[in-house]
């Protein structure tokens, strides 16, 4: 059983990683000023709001609000939890997670257990198809198919015996009905979801089964059956294929995306294994993401019907977000009525590597489909063609793509002066709202801003020793648990800092503060933090003095009490 994670190895992770790598393999960013901004991940907007930055190694949103570490980022981003951030941050970094030994066993969370049943049933199914006497319709239907006992291996192909409790009456039904594998029938038990049908484990890219793909042997409907979302399988975010693609080659130059889990392993076995495929879903924005991150080209490949087609635009639009420079999106046509499993069975590697080098580029695809019954020789089309170009030119990054596609509008439609996009991505919109704010924020939260903005005030801070006692004022607590945090850890980061309140309450306004903009910078900010404190302490003073002033009003003062009052009222 695994143990807790050591401290020691969250605050080491946090110093190894940066920020700005972790959050651009997924949210493309632009440099602006001293931070790294992109239109927010968490909330829809037009213009960027969402700001990383370096030195501080947090990521803040001014729009929404989100912000925090690197955990924080894949958590939100992710939907992970916070062992499984943590994982997957070492993965990036490329690190192991140790565990401590001994310490009190954490109790497995139920992801750790779904993924072992998941495990335990892609091996019951491969052990079916091997040694079922009643395997025999799947063996057959694969190699009806043409399919290698080798590309089966590698994939892991299995068989759902035609049974209602294959897995029902070997495995807990509650269980089986969280990981997607089985269906909850009245009074608790369970009824097994795939039955008699060819299996297709679908993996993470780290190798863990998420869930299966069945497909019927003859001409029953539906045809395909898949898991259902479960608590780790999303169908928008994962594809079929991309562990055992990258199990091969880790840094590939293209993938081909395909629509069907057959045509995978066709190209597979053919030698092309470099392709995947959508879970029978439309092909997402988050798709395209999780696979820029393996490589800088992508051929969307699918069936040359109309279905196809239509799934190509609707993937073209998905793209453009996405297609910041050095990333590449071309269309693949296939002939009508073929997929690329028969493509490649009939015409071999080489034709269908032949036909990817020769496939449209996103510009041209796009461009031609815009025009398709607009008349470009009169004007009417010509304006036609720029409105409807302008929303999807407006959602690429700002980059040189961007910049052509602008220039290639401009030639088709003899327009000139196109200007669709704010070249300033700064956050200085926001700066003049902001000195405003300031002016309202109380000496406390500027004075804990500031703190966890810059740990290496704290010399400043205490210089001013500061009695407790006569800081009777809102926010005084949170001070003092950040002052004592930094006095215990002196060499402490900010993103270290901002995971020490993780959990607490507080963990919003820490965030908050932590990236509260000043706009000064130098010894500027120290003369705001010492003027604060300064203030922070004048205001402890003013509220003590009234609170004696009205205790005199209503029963009088003891003797100490009015020795202090009036040495409140003439400061030395
Ligand atoms: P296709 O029907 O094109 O699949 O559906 P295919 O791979 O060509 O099928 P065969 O085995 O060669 O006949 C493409 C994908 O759409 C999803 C599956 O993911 C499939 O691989 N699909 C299709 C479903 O989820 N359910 C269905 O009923 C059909
Ligand atoms: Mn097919």
């Amino acid at each position: 059983m695994a143990g807790r994670i050591p401290h020691s190895f969250i605050d080491d992770l946090l110093v190894r990683v940066d920020i700005v790598d972790l959050v651009d393999s997924y949210v493309p960013l632009k440099k602006a000023g001293s931070s790294f901004v992109a239109r927010c991940p968490f909330h829809t907007e037009k213009t960027p709001s969402f700001a990383v930055t370096r030195n501080k190694q947090l990521y803040h949103c001014f729009g929404c609000g989100a912000g925090g570490n690197a955990i924080t980022f894949l958590m939100d981003y992710r939907h992970l939890d916070f062992v499984e951030a943590v994982e997957d941050l070492a993965d990036f970094v490329g690190v192991q997670v140790p565990r401590e030994s001994g310490g009190i066993p954490t109790k497995k969370n139920n992801s750790t257990e779904i993924f072992q049943l998941l495990e335990q049933a892609a091996s019951f199914y491969v052990e079916q198809l091997r040694n079922n006497v009643t395997a025999k319709v799947a063996v057959d239907y694969f190699k009806a198919r043409g399919l290698s006992g080798e590309v089966a291996r590698e994939f892991q192909l299995g068989y759902a015996p035609d049974s209602w409790d294959a897995l029902s009456k070997r495995f807990d039904s509650q269980k089986l009905i969280d990981a997607g594998l089985a269906v909850a029938k009245e009074g608790g038990s369970s009824y097994d979801r795939f039955r008699g049908r060819v299996i297709f484990p679908i993996r993470d890219r780290r190798g863990r089964v998420l869930g299966f793909g069945g497909r019927v042997l003859d001409d029953t409907l539906p045809k395909y059956l898949n898991s259902p979302e479960t608590s780790v399988f999303h169908k928008g975010r994962e594809v079929y294929g991309l562990y055992e693609l990258l199990s091969k080659n880790a840094k590939p130059g293209r993938i081909v995306v395909v629509e069907g889990y057959m045509d995978v392993i066709a190209l597979a076995q053919f030698g092309l294994g470099y392709s995947v495929a959508t879970l029978g879903t439309a092909t997402s924005k988050e798709h395209m993401e999780l696979l820029f991150r393996f490589t800088t080209e992508l051929i969307l490949c699918f069936d040359g019907d109309k279905a196809g087609r239509k799934a190509s635009w609707r993937a073209v639009e998905a793209a453009f977000p996405c297609l910041r420079d050095g990333r590449q999106v071309r269309i693949m046509q296939l002939p009508v009525g073929a997929d690329p499993d028969t493509l490649i069975r009939e015409h071999g590697l080489e034709d269908f590597e032949r036909r990817i080098s020769s496939a449209q580029t996103l510009s041209d695809f796009f461009f031609e489909r815009l025009s398709q019954g607009l008349n470009l020789g009169e004007m009417e089309g010509r304006a036609s063609l720029v409105n409807k170009a302008k929303s999807y030119l407006q959602k690429l990054p700002n980059g040189i793509f961007q910049d052509l596609m602008q220039s290639k509008l401009s030639v088709l439609t003899k327009v000139e002066k196109l200007d669709f996009f704010q070249k300033t991505t700064t956050l200085k919109s926001l700066g003049h709202k902001q000195k405003q704010a300031d002016k309202k924020l109380s000496p406390v939260r500027v004075v804990i801003s500031l703190l966890l903005q810059n740990p290496d005030f704290i010399e400043l801070f205490e210089q001013k020793e500061i009695e407790w006692s006569m800081i009777n004022l809102a926010g005084a607590d949170l001070l003092r648990q950040v002052v004592e945090i930094i006095a215990q850890h002196p060499n402490i980061n900010q993103s270290q800092l901002v995971e020490s309140f993780r959990g607490q309450e507080v963990e919003k306004y820490i965030n908050i503060m932590m990236n509260h903009d000043f706009l000064i910078s130098g010894t500027g900010l120290k003369e705001e933090f010492s003027g604060a404190i300064d203030r922070l302490i004048q205001q402890g003073k003013d509220s003590r003095f009234g609170e004696l002033y009205a205790k005199q009003k209503v029963k009088g003062l003891s003797e100490h009490e009015q020795q202090e009052m009036l040495s409140l009222a003439n400061p030395k």
